[in-house]
């Protein structure tokens, strides 16, 4: 049998985290991000899906939505980086978490969670420890709002 890619562990950057379990190639399919599909209707009518910032939802097409917010989605323990080394990407109706660089074995898996920028964003902070952090979890193409709203401050 193929060994999991992965590995769970205490995380510096929050509480528990995936980490690699070997060298990992860029374009490398680690893990998938497994979860209930639901329309997209649903994920924006339930007030169950009304929550902060629904980490856990992600958008399949037009019509649905994937909900990861259940134990044995393993995949759910990945932690947000501001200088990720994956991406969640879909094949159809399946969500895996890809290597987007070359990953060293015991390297701590992440992604950007990619939260968007809105006046709520200091709620957010961000752990990281990466060189690149902004200091809370928003998308990449929105950090460039945060230094202009700390200067207005
Ligand atoms: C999807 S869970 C990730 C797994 C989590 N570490 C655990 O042990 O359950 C998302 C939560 O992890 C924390 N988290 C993830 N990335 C973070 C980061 N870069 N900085 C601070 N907290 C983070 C936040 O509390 C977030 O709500
Ligand atoms: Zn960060």
């Amino acid at each position: 049998m193929k060994r999991n890619l992965y590995k769970e562990k205490r995380s510096k950057i929050d509480n528990r985290g995936l980490y690699a379990a070997d060298d990992i190639k860029k374009g490398t399919k680690i893990i998938q991000y497994k979860g209930k599909i639901i329309t997209v209707k649903e994920s924006e009518t339930n007030p169950k899906y009304d929550n902060d910032k629904a980490i856990y939802l992600f958008n399949i097409n037009k019509k649905f939505d994937l909900d990861g917010d259940f134990k044995f989605n393993i995949a759910r323990l990945i932690n947000h980086s501001c200088e990720p080394n994956c991406e969640v990407d879909g094949i159809g109706y399946k969500l895996w978490v890809y290597a987007i660089k070359d990953i060293k074995k015991n390297e701590e898996l992440t992604y950007d969670y990619g939260f968007s920028f809105d006046k709520d964003y200091r709620k957010y902070r961000c752990n990281c420890g990466s060189k690149k952090c902004c200091g809370y979890i928003v998308r990449s193409e929105s950090r460039w709002r945060i230094k202009k709203s700390e200067k207005k401050d």
